[in-house]
């Protein structure tokens, strides 16, 4: 994108699937934050107010951190996922989270909304296995995903500094090429 370019910015919503103040997957979406390519301005949302799912809640009325998750999708161009993996899968709150975005089915904010993930685990996996399975859930969805690259962060405990920033240069370049990626792929599917 450049000066001339009339669009306005690439509106990313980034979201992590856990709710702990040291999460490695929060300190992804703020290193994403920083290397967003020019035209690409990233939002983190944090999910810790969504309640656990209950279908006679979503009957009486949904709860106000839904509506705004819900909404927060909805007026965005594309969503960044950080995954992180709880026993070869999706942890719940992030499971959780996707599935009160996912209604109503067919109308969600999710169907046809662009998206990429990444995920870092202290593993030698780097949450191969659960980002393999959101992939799985966002066909029911109909959530196009970003195919490649997939950003695996394994051994992420060495990846960090003291104070949270991504200091492994390998991955801060393989994250940025998941963003250009990313503006790819959503200008192609949704401009
Ligand atoms: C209940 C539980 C199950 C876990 N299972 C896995 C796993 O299957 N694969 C893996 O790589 N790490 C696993 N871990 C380690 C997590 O990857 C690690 O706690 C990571 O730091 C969580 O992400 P976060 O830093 O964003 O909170 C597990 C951790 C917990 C608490």
């Amino acid at each position: 994108m450049t000066d001339s370019d009339p669009r306005p910015p690439l509106h990313i919503l980034a979201f992590a699937g856990s709710l702990r103040a040291a999460s490695y997957n929060r300190m992804l979406l703020r290193a994403a934050q920083e290397l967003a390519p020019e035209g690409m301005e990233i939002e983190v949302f944090d999910i810790s107010g969504i309640p656990l799912f209950n279908e006679d809640v979503e009957q009486a009325g949904v709860p106000p951190a839904v509506a705004a998750f819900r909404d927060a999708i909805a007026a965005a161009d594309a969503l960044l996922i950080a995954v992180p993996e709880y026993n070869h899968g999706v942890p719940g709150v992030l499971k959780n989270a996707i599935d009160w975005a996912s209604r109503p089915p067919r109308r969600s904010p999710l169907s046809g909304k662009p998206a990429a993930l990444l995920g870092a685990s202290p593993g030698q996996t780097g949450t191969a296995r659960s980002q393999t399975q959101l992939r799985a859930s966002f066909v029911f969805t109909n959530t196009p995903v970003l195919p490649q690259p997939e950003v695996l962060v394994f051994r992420a405990h060495e990846k960090f500094d003291a104070e949270g920033r991504l200091t492994d240069e390998p991955t801060r370049a393989f994250i940025g090429k998941l963003l250009v990626a990313l503006a790819d792929w959503t200008v192609r599917l949704v401009r």
